[in-house]
């Protein structure tokens, strides 16, 4: 059942998708009620999960974009709900591995109550207590000038001898790990350059599909979108020579999936490095200077 995108409801096809086939669930899912008008919104927490953990391979991972949108006056809270039954109440539970904040410019205009919403969660849930894989390396980020003197620093002792400042990490030419909170510019020409995908209402950004898939799987690994859309997940994963499940229950959003499809060229991916051996060779300061100091 690879490489194929299903129409269907993703609790009726889920059950038909081989037990440990699966090392990556990557998915968006319908926001509790927030946007009920343009598809069916209901994540039913416990069935969920409990497919979700037969279907991963031991060390798979599942990362859970969601948001706690207001029904009602009030912040739902499914997110959270996931997080204590996922870990608790499932007969095999998931195990939380990691909570990223996903920033983004929160839309214009003012709510009488409380502040627009900057971020979305995006929570890694992994299968058994092992290893798994990540990569980040596609991430990493620019360090500040002070923390690039900090790892690249060589301290001259008394003695003459030269000791690394920070001693216990070597020096970094791919950059600093970014951290768990990551800013996706989103909208037009962000999004996506796919024009005709906008008739989705709840894009997820093509960056962080393929950040996400590049961090937790290596080509050929098989990533699963049960609440595919339009087709973010499927796209980047087949870009990136994944092979891809997608579930979706409108025949509309998976004619769009499979148009992105077909217009995607696969690419062998190569991060690249941030700095050369010659950036980091860094300064050598006498032994009583303290090269970071915030
Ligand atoms: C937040 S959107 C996902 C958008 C997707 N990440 C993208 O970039 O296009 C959630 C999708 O789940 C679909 N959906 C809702 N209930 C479903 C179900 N039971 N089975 C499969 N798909 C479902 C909706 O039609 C909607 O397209």
């Amino acid at each position: 059942m690879v490489n194929k995108l299903i129409v269907g409801d993703c609790y009726e096809v889920l059950p038909t998708i081989e037990d440990e086939s699966i090392d990556l669930i990557l998915t968006s899912p319908p926001y509790a009620e927030a946007r009920s008008k343009a598809y069916q919104s209901i994540v039913r927490i416990k069935e969920l999960g409990t497919h979700f953990e037969r279907v991963l391979k031991p060390g798979g991972v599942l990362c859970w974009n969601i948001g706690d949108p207001v029904e009602g006056g009030l912040k739902t809270t499914v997110s959270y709900q996931c997080v204590v039954r996922w870990t608790q109440d499932i007969p095999e539970p998931l195990y939380l591995h990691d909570h990223y904040a996903l920033l983004k410019d929160p839309m214009p205009g003012k709510s009488s109550q409380r502040s627009r919403p900057g971020w979305e969660h995006m929570y890694i849930y992994k299968k058994g207590k092992g290893g798994i894989t990540f990569n980040n390396k596609h991430m990493r980020v620019r360090y500040t000038n002070a923390a690039k003197k900090a790892v690249t620093s060589r301290i001259r002792q008394q003695d003459g001898s030269l000791v690394k400042f920070t001693r216990n990490q070597s020096s970094d030419l791919w950059g600093k790990d970014p951290g768990n909170y990551l800013y996706y510019p989103l909208g037009s020409g962000h999004t996506t350059t796919d024009k005709y995908a906008y008739e989705h209402p709840a894009l997820m950004a093509e960056a962080i599909a393929e950040d996400f898939i590049l961090a937790f799987t290596e080509q050929g690994m098989v990533v699963l979108d049960p609440f595919n859309g339009a087709g973010t997940t499927t796209k980047m994963a087949y870009k990136h020579k994944r092979q891809y499940i997608g579930i979706e229950l409108e025949q509309t959003f998976t004619d769009i999936a499979q148009r992105r499809i077909n217009e995607t060229q696969q690419i062998e991916f190569e991060p690249k490095a941030i700095y050369t051996e010659r950036d980091m060779e860094g300064d050598v300061a006498e032994f009583n200077e303290i090269p970071y100091t915030n």
